[in-house]
């Protein structure tokens, strides 16, 4: 018998091979397998992208309008094929959503106009263009281990115009003695890099932070975490000893539980203070991972 409101191919296909009477019979982890992912779009093994995308784009829904006016001052944000939403008719990605979440935070708190910046660690240079986008920052010197380095040099000389890219110096770490012998700087920023580093070179960038800078921006991870129905432990085991090796902050913690990150990122605010000399002058879970916290430091 045809029946009109019945089930179409598709279905006919879920009911063959996720929704069988067995699956439907057992409720002890219904919700985080085969048949709930069915039910709604839950998928967590198949469906990264859209995870991405959703998250890239409810926080675009709620960006505020000056921070609408920070993204769009940043130009040439497509190079190199992000993985983005359209919002407003503005292509979004996460590192710069991030990056204008991270200068509004910056931009509250310290002088950026005129101001000479060290960034330690600056991974493909999103932080620079962000804010040489909209600042005018006198001079840029970023140190990082030497391949990222030149990835930096590529993409920035891509995105920015010349009169910005010859504001920018770029310093492998082997130099840093020499190329930053004299130097001051009114910020030195670390995003998400201290958090990787042996505690030996933390301790060296904090005591360089101390003798040579005025403020100090961190946006780290406050601990570890050994959840393996996060990343599925993917890249091997020891992989995760070498992450569990590095940084100041290495408790493991509940990066999804909002009490445990917000006392650990007590932790956090001593962790990074360069020097007796040194105050908080502002901190705050740093949006979008639940498990990092930003804070500014001055003397
Ligand atoms: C996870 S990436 C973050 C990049 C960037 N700050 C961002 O948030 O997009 C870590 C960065 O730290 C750099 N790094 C690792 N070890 C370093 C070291 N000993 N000294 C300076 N930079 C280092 C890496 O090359 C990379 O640029």
């Amino acid at each position: 018998m045809t029946v009109v409101n019945g089930q179409s191919p598709q279905w006919e296909h879920i009911s063959n091979t996720r929704m069988t009477p067995e699956a439907v019979a057992e409720l002890s982890g219904f919700k985080s397998g085969a048949v709930n992912f069915k039910l709604g779009l839950w998928d967590t093994g198949v469906n990264g992208v859209r995870y991405l995308k959703a998250l890239t784009y409810n926080l675009a829904a709620t960006l505020s309008e000056p921070n609408w006016d920070r993204l769009r001052r940043i130009h040439n944000r497509d190079v190199g094929d992000p993985i983005s939403v359209t919002y407003h008719g503005e292509s979004v990605c996460m590192d710069y959503l991030r990056a204008v979440y991270e200068l509004e935070f910056i931009a509250d708190r310290a002088p950026l106009d005129g101001a000479r910046v060290l960034e330690i660690g600056a991974g493909f240079g999103r932080t620079c263009h962000a804010l040489l986008a909209n600042h005018d920052i006198v001079e840029y010197v970023i140190v990082d281990l030497a391949t990222t380095l030149e990835l930096a040099r590529n993409y920035l000389s891509e995105v920015l115009p010349p009169h910005l890219f010859e504001r920018l110096r770029f310093v492998p770490v082997e130099r840093t003695e020499e190329e930053l012998a004299g130097l001051r700087f009114d910020l030195c920023v670390n995003i998400d890099s201290f958090a990787e580093m042996t505690p030996e070179t933390v301790g060296y960038y904090l005591s360089l932070v101390d003798r040579q800078c005025e403020r100090l921006y961190v946006n780290n991870p406050v601990g570890k975490y050994l959840d393996k129905s996060l990343d599925g432990h993917t890249q091997g085991e020891e992989i995760v000893k070498l992450a569990l090796s590095t940084g100041l902050l290495r408790d493991v913690i509940d990066i999804h539980d909002d009490r445990a990150v917000a006392a650990q990122s007590r932790k956090f605010l001593d962790a990074y203070r360069p020097g007796d000399g040194w105050t908080c002058v502002g901190e705050s879970w740093a949006v979008p991972w639940s498990y990092y916290w930003q804070a500014l430091y001055a003397r």
